[in-house]
Parts: structure tokens; sequence; C-alpha cells
């Protein structure tokens, strides 16, 4: 460890400490996550810089509707890559500390997460509120008639109706589209019922979802931010701990 990082470490260890007992004395918490939190297990993230997948790709290209009928055939192989880079890559000590949190204190977390990757779910976190949709799954693109249906799909090419050429598409929430109702229902009352909040590996960008902090906070939540880089939801944070999730939820999470 350069003699950065052991600073950076030593700096580090009273907000640690601080949220460590934030967590522990806390009755209801609420994790929201978002792509930092996949980034030690291999996955790029979306507004990293050189690295993440908006670095590469225009977001209105990949991720919307419109983009998808325009490029079918780009835009599903762009999320296969996704798939398949997810199938080859483990949770990482982040996730894990979540999932074994929770065992030890059923009910006492509510975890919602932007990432569709699934990999709190293969960590072994329940009941997870997948606010942006799940990568591993697929839907129709227009409203399915009796005729839909896909007896075998090429790979690389959009899985589509051999009748009407109605397309599978990702199952994900693109630009433009609202989340799963019930789903961001259930995360906004644990969000105004909570008292404390973390938010993890998220740059705040993107709402409604990012929008959860301002309702824990108004609520009278306290709110930690886990992220090593500042974040646009900083100005709602009681502590921001500049850390990795794989580093500091373990510690915070020890209780
Ligand atoms: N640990 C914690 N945080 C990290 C780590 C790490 N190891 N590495 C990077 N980060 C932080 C970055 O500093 C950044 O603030 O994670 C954040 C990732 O931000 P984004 O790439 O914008 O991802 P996210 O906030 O999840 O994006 C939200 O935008 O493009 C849409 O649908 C997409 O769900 C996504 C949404």
């Amino acid at each position: 460890m350069t003699n950065e990082e052991l600073a950076g470490q030593t700096e580090q260890e009273p907000s640690l400490a601080v949220a460590a007992a934030w967590v522990a004395a806390a009755k209801k918490i609420v994790v929201l996550t978002g792509a930092g939190i996949s980034a030690e297990s291999g996955i790029p993230t979306f507004r990293d810089a050189q690295t993440g997948f908006w670095a590469q790709y225009k977001p209105e290209d990949m991720a919307s509707e419109k983009g998808y009928r325009t490029n079918p055939t780009m835009v599903w192989r762009w999320y296969e890559y996704r798939r398949e880079l997810v199938a080859k890559v483990d949770p990482n000590a982040g996730h894990l500390a979540l999932a074994e949190f929770e065992k030890r204190h059923p009910g006492a977390i509510t975890l919602a997460t932007q990432n569709v990757d699934g990999l709190h779910q293969r960590a072994g976190s329940s009941d997870v509120l997948c606010l942006h949709g799940d990568l591993n799954t697929q839907k129709w693109l227009d409203t399915p008639r009796d005729c839909c249906y896909i007896e075998h799909a090429q790979a690389g090419d959009p899985p589509s109706c051999d009748v009407c050429g109605n397309m599978l598409r990702p199952a994900v929430v693109w630009f433009g589209e609202a989340l799963p109702y019930k789903v961001f229902g259930r995360a906004q009352d644990a969000a105004s019922e909570c008292d404390l909040m973390l938010v993890v590996g998220t740059a705040g960008a993107v709402y409604p979802a990012a929008g959860l902090a301002n309702v824990a906070k108004r609520c009278g939540a306290k709110v930690v931010i886990v992220n090593p880089a500042p974040s646009g939801l900083d100005d709602v944070a009681d502590l921001k701990i500049r850390g990795t999730a794989a580093a500091v939820l373990p510690r915070i999470l020890a209780s």
C-alpha cells in the first residue's frame, strides 16, 4: 500500500468508526447502490472518466428505445457483451458485506440498486429492489400478439417474432422510461421510514433513483456516502467516506 493510500486509510478511520456506530444503532437502514459497487468486481461504471461505458458509447444510442429501434443489432450485442462480462465476474467484498449483514440482522436493511448486473443477488442479498431492471431478463419491445413466440434465437441478433417482426429487448429501464412502479414505491417508502441511508458507488446523476437520498434526508435519516470521488449527492450527506465499496463496507457493516 502506498504512503498516500495509507494516509488515506488513516484519514478515513474516524469516519469509518462513526459510520459503523450509526449502522450499529440504526433500526432501519436503506442502502442505495450504483455502478461503483461493482467496479471492484471488474464491471465498468458509466461515468468514470476513460473507463466508464459513457466514455466509449453515447447513452442515447445504447440505453434508449430510440437507439434500439435505430440500431437493434448494435444495442443487442452491447447488452450481450455486458451479460457475458457479468457472468465471468464474482460479487466483491462490498456485495458480500451487505448480504452477510442482512443475514445477521433480518429485516434491518432495504437494498435498492440502480445496477442491473445481479451481483447483489449472487452475493446472497434477498428481495433486492432493482430500480433499473435486470440485464439477464428480456421482454417484448412492442406489445406481443398471439404470433409472438421465439423458437430459436441467433446469437448476436435481437431475437424477433418470425411472423410480425416484434423484437425482444433487455428488461432494463432506458433513459426516458419510468422505473418499475411497485419497486420504486417500495424504495420510496423505505427511504421515508429509515433512520440511516448508505449511498454506495453512485454519481447521483440519474433521477428519480438518486432522489431517494433526498427523501431519506427530508424524513430525518442520516445519510452516509461511500465513494472515492465527489458525487452529486454530497450536499445531502451527513458523512462522506472517501473510499471504495469493497474496502469500506466490510468495515462499517461489521456489527
Ligand atoms: N467503490 C465505490 N464507488 C466507486 C468505486 C468503488 N470501487 N469506483 C467508482 N465509484 C464511484 C464513482 O466515483 C462514481 O461516483 O461510483 C460512481 C459510479 O457512477 P456512475 O458510473 O454514474 O454509475 P451510477 O451512478 O450507478 O449511474 C446511475 O445511470 O447510466 C445510467 O442506468 C445507468 O444505473 C445507471 C445510472
